[in-house]
C-alpha cells in the first residue's frame, strides 16, 4: 500500500546506517580488488605480446614467483583481515544496542498479521501491522510468533531479525527521520506469506505521546443510529469472538484488535486500503482476498455490512 518500496541502501535508522556502511565498505574493497586483478591482467598479456615481439624466451625470471607471494598470499591477508575487522566492528555495533530504549513493544507474529502490544504504563495500547515510534528515541521491540518461524525486516531502519518459536528475540529500532517505512515478513510462513506486510511511522516525540494516549485509550461510543446499530451487529455476530474493541464488551483474541482500527492506514497486513470499500470487501469475503487466514466469509446482509462498516469507520 505504501507508495515507495523499501530499500536497505536508504538508511533511515541507526541499524540500517550500520549496515549500509558495511555494504559501502565491501563493495569499495570488493571493488578495487577487482580493478587490480583486471590490471595485472592486462599488464601480463602486454607483457607476453612484447617478450613474443622480442624473439626467443628468456629464462625464467624471479618477478613471476614474487607475484604469486604478493597476490596468493600478502594481498588476500591484507583485504581479508580489514574485511573480517570491519564486520566485527559491525556486529559489536549492533550488540551494544545504542541508546536506552524509551519504551518496550511486544511484537507477536501470527499468520499472516502482526500483533503490537506496547508495555508497562501503555499496556492497553495494542495495534496490529502498525507501530509508531518517536523519532530519534530507540523502542525495545521483544519479538515472539504464536505460530510458525516468521522474519521482521524494515529495510530502511534496521537489519533482519528472525522471529522464532519458543525464542524471543529483541530489537532497538530507532528511526532518525519523520517518515512511513514499509516492513515485511521475510521468512516463508505459509500461503499469505507476501501478504504478511506492516509500517512502522516515525512521527515527533509530541506526536506520539498524543498518538500512544489515544491508542491506549478505551473505543469511544457511538454517536449515531448507524453507528450504534453497527456495533449491535459487531457484537451479536462472529466478529467479537475473535476480535477485541475494548470499552465494546468484545474480547476475542483470535484477530487484531480493532479498539482504534480507523486510526490505521490499511487492513489485512497492508492487503487493502482502510477505506469503506476495503473494510466492506475484506468482511464480505476474506478467503477470496487472502486464503487461508482465520476469518471467515461473514453472510451478513446488506444494510448491516453498512452499518458494521460505519461503526468501525467510528473507532478512531
Ligand atoms: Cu510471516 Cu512470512
Amino acid at each position: 500500500m505504501l507508495a515507495h518500496a523499501p530499500s536497505s541502501l536508504g538508511a533511515d535508522g541507526d541499524g540500517s546506517g550500520i549496515l549500509q556502511d558495511e555494504i559501502t565498505f565491501q563493495l569499495i574493497a570488493g571493488g578495487a580488488v577487482w580493478l587490480l586483478v583486471l590490471g595485472i591482467l592486462v599488464a601480463i598479456v602486454l607483457r607476453q605480446r612484447r617478450r613474443r615481439s622480442a624473439g626467443p624466451p628468456q629464462p625464467e625470471d624471479q618477478v613471476g614467483h614474487r607475484w604469486i607471494w604478493i597476490g596468493g598470499v600478502v594481498l588476500p591477508l591484507i583485504v581479508l583481515t580489514a574485511v573480517l575487522g570491519w564486520s566485527a566492528h559491525s556486529f559489536s555495533a549492533f550488540a551494544g544496542g545504542g541508546d536506552r530504549p524509551v519504551l518496550t513493544v511486544e511484537v507477536i507474529a501470527h499468520r499472516w498479521w502482526w500483533e503490537v502490544r506496547y508495555l508497562g504504563e501503555f499496556e492497553d495500547a495494542v495495534t496490529a501491522n502498525e507501530l509508531v515510534l518517536p523519532v530519534g528515541q530507540p523502542l525495545e521491540l521483544k519479538l515472539r510468533t504464536d505460530d510458525v518461524i516468521h522474519a521482521f525486516w524494515v529495510p530502511e531502519l534496521d537489519r533482519k531479525i528472525d522471529v522464532i518459536p519458543g525464542e524471543e528475540h529483541s530489537l532497538h529500532l530507532v528511526a532518525d527521520k519523520p517518515g512511513t517505512y514499509r516492513g515485511e515478513c521475510v521468512e516463508f510462513c505459509g500461503l499469505q506469506h507476501a501478504r504478511m506486510a506492516f509500517r512502522v511511522t516515525a512521527v515527533a516525540p509530541d506526536q506520539f505521546a498524543d498518538w500512544l494516549a489515544r491508542e491506549t485509550g478505551k473505543a469511544e461510543e457511538p454517536d449515531t443510529a448507524a453507528e450504534r446499530r453497527g456495533k449491535q451487529v459487531f457484537l451479536s455476530s462472529t466478529c467479537a469472538a475473535c476480535h477485541t474493541i475494548r470499552g465494546a464488551g468484545a474480547a476475542g483474541q483470535v484477530g487484531p484488535d480493532l479498539t482504534h482500527l480507523a486510526t490505521r492506514a490499511s487492513i489485512a497486513a497492508e492487503t487493502l486500503p482502510n477505506t469503506r470499500g476495503g473494510l466492506s470487501g475484506w468482511i464480505s469475503d476474506p478467503q477470496g482476498i487472502k486464503r487461508g487466514v482465520h476469518m471467515p466469509r461473514s453472510q451478513l446482509p446488506g444494510d448491516q455490512l453498512q452499518d458494521l462498516v460505519t461503526y468501525l469507520e467510528s473507532l478512531r
